[in-house]
C-alpha cells in the first residue's frame, strides 16, 4: 500500500509517520515541501507519487489566529482538502482528513453523532466545515475523523502549561464550563492506521466519523488531574488543590469563541471498526509518564 502523508510534523502528524509505516510504502511531507496556503500546487505532489492512501494531517488550527486570517484559513483548511480529494478521487485513492467538534455550536449536554445538525462558532470551525463538505461533494472515498481537544508528547500542549503554572503559581483559575475529551495524538494516529487496513479491503463505509478518548471531562477538570498526579510524582507544586479555581469561559475571553459542548458520539466508529476508545485519563496518564520521567 502506498500511503501520501501530508503535515508530518504536526501533533497529529508525527505520530502517524509511527503507526502508518508498517502499512507499506509511506512518504511524509510537511510545510518545508508543501504550502497548503498555495491549494493548487498540492495536485503534483499526489500525482508524482500515485498513493493507494492520502492522509491529510496539515491543517490551520490556529484558532484565535484565525480570526483575523479567515481567507488563509479557508485556503489551507477547505480549498488544499477539495484539491487533494480531487486528486485521490481521480487516483482510485482513500483520502483521510481530520476535523473538529467546532463545526457544532456546543449547545446542549448530549454528545453529538455525526449527523448531527453542524454550526460552527468562529472561523476555525467553519473552514473546517467547509473543507469537509468539499470532501463530501468530490465523491472521492474519504474518512473523515472528527477529533477533540488533541494534545501530543511534542511541542506546547496544555498539560504542559498547567505543570508550569502549577510551579509557579499559588492560585489558578482554569474553565469549567466547556466540556469534552482530551485525546492523544498517538490513539488517533493508531485508530487512523486501524481504519485504514479496514477501509482498504472492503470493510468500512466512506464517511464522517468521530474519534475521541472515552469519557468527558473539563479544562478544569483535566488541569487538575495533570496538576495532582505532578503532585504525587513529587513535583514541586506549589498550587494547593483547593487553590485551583473553576471559572467560566467568560473569565478568559478570546477572539474566536469556543463551544462549550464538545461532547462527539463515537459509537459508529467503534462499531464500524471493532474498536475501544480507551478513558482520557489513560492517554493523559501516559502523557505525564513521559513528561515527568
Ligand atoms: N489540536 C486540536 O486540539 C484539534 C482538535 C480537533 C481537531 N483537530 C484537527 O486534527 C488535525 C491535526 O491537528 P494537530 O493538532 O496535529 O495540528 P498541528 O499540531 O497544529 O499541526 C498542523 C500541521 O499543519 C501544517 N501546516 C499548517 N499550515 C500549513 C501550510 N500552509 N502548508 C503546509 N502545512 C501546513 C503544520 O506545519 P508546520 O508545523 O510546519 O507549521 C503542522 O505540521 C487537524 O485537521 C485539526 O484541525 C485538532
Amino acid at each position: 500500500m502506498k500511503i501520501l502523508l501530508f503535515g508530518r510534523n504536526g501533533q497529529v502528524g508525527w505520530e502517524l509517520q509511527r503507526a502508518l509505516a508498517p502499512l507499506g510504502e509511506l512518504h511524509a511531507l510537511g510545510s518545508d515541501a508543501v504550502d497548503f496556503a498555495e491549494p493548487e500546487s498540492l495536485a503534483a505532489s499526489v500525482r508524482a507519487f500515485g498513493p493507494d492512501v492520502v492522509v491529510n494531517a496539515a491543517a490551520h488550527t490556529a484558532v484565535d489566529r484565525a480570526e483575523a486570517e479567515p481567507e488563509r484559513a479557508l485556503r489551507i483548511n477547505a480549498e488544499a482538502p477539495a484539491v487533494l480529494a480531487r486528486e485521490a478521487a481521480a487516483a482510485g485513492a482513500w483520502l483521510v482528513h481530520y476535523s473538529t467538534d467546532y463545526v457544532f455550536d456546543g449547545s446542549g449536554d448530549a454528545p453529538r453523532g455525526e449527523d448531527a445538525p453542524t454550526g460552527p462558532l468562529n472561523v476555525y470551525g467553519r473552514t473546517k466545515l467547509e473543507g469537509e463538505r468539499a470532501i463530501q461533494a468530490s465523491g472521492v472515498r474519504h474518512l473523515v475523523l472528527r477529533t477533540s481537544w488533541v494534545y501530543g508528547t511534542r511541542g506546547g500542549n496544555f498539560a504542559r502549561t498547567m505543570l508550569r503554572l502549577a510551579q509557579e503559581r499559588d492560585r489558578l483559575a482554569v474553565i469549567d464550563d466547556q466540556i469534552g475529551a482530551p485525546t492523544g495524538a498517538e490513539l488517533i494516529a493508531d485508530v487512523t492506521a486501524h481504519a485504514i487496513r479496514a477501509a482498504v479491503a472492503g470493510g468500512a463505509p466512506s464517511g464522517i466519523y468521530h474519534l475521541t478518548a472515552g469519557g468527558q471531562t473539563s479544562w478544569h477538570g483535566y488541569a487538575c488531574r495533570v496538576i495532582e498526579a505532578a503532585r504525587s510524582k513529587g513535583l514541586p507544586v506549589k498550587v494547593a488543590r483547593e487553590a485551583i479555581a473553576a471559572v467560566p469561559s467568560s473569565e478568559f475571553p478570546t477572539p474566536a469563541a469556543r463551544p462549550q459542548n464538545s461532547r462527539l458520539d463515537t459509537a459508529k466508529l467503534r462499531r464500524t471498526f471493532g474498536l475501544a476508545l480507551p478513558p482520557w485519563q489513560d492517554g493523559v496518564d501516559r502523557l505525564l509518564a513521559e513528561i515527568l520521567g
